[in-house]
């Protein structure tokens, strides 16, 4: 089983963000999480396109190897932006099903632009958006809180929905031997992961939990301590 750690940059230091993307890197991140807000789909505002190009450069390791940018878009309508991000270096771009009129349009738009696409399910979003469409799905994302906002408190029934989730991914793998990505998003902390583990996701977005913090490389040490326990 692989484990990933996505920081989410909305808590780090807007004044430095390369500085802060190269410290969680540094300290061991696996995916850089990226979050749109437009003021519309959610009621808070962040960053776009040209702060993701300004980043590019920064989400590699010492060595040179790339950690990819996760976009998370929380933005409607996406199909306007998707090639904006693409040229601006995202690696995957996940997007609401409801801010999309088309959803199988924009997952296949995201791909045409050599992207990983993900789609993302609000607490009290269903799954069955997922029932057309597997195949041109390469990461599924649970919100576990409403977003809009860092630091909100892990929603419970993200659990059930993780295992139902994983279940779905299990058929998609075994027809197609593809891989598909099941991320976690909002109230991710060192005291839960483990019990999000075995729940199903294996990629971990943590926003206040590692960047509210001052030494990141011993959250995430924490964090890959206690994933290591659901391994065993
Ligand atoms: C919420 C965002 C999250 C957010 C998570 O709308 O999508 O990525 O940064 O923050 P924490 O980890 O603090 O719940
Ligand atoms: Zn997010």
């Amino acid at each position: 089983m692989t484990f990933r750690l996505a920081p989410s940059i909305l808590s780090a230091d807007f004044a430095r963000l390369g500085d802060e993307v190269r410290a969680v890197i540094a300290a061991g991140a696996d995916v850089i999480h990226f979050d749109v807000m437009d003021n519309h789909f959610v009621p808070n505002l962040t960053i776009g396109p040209m702060v993701c190009e300004a980043l590019r450069p920064h989400s590699k390791r010492a060595d040179g190897s790339k950690i990819p940018i996760d976009v998370h878009l929380m933005a409607k309508p996406v199909d306007r932006i998707v090639p904006d991000f693409a040229k601006a270096g995202a690696d995957i771009i996940s997007f609401h099903p409801e801010a999309s009129d088309h959803v199988d349009r924009t997952l296949g738009l995201i791909r045409e632009h050599g992207c990983k696409a993900g789609l993302v399910f609000n607490p009290a979003t269903s799954l069955s958006y997922l029932d057309y469409v597997m195949d041109k799905v390469d990461l599924i994302l649970i919100m576990s809180v409403n977003p809009g906002f860092g630091g909100q408190k892990f929603i419970p029934s993200a659990m059930t929905k993780l295992a139902a989730a994983k279940k779905r991914i299990a058929v998609e793998v075994a027809r197609s031997g593809r891989e598909i990505w099941l991320e976690v998003d909002g109230g991710v902390k060192t005291d839960n992961i483990a019990d999000i583990a075995r729940a199903g996701a294996d990629t971990f977005v943590a926003g206040s939990a590692i960047f509210g913090r001052s030494d990141y490389l011993a959250t995430i040490n924490a964090m890959r301590s206690e994933l290591a326990k659901v391994r065993a």
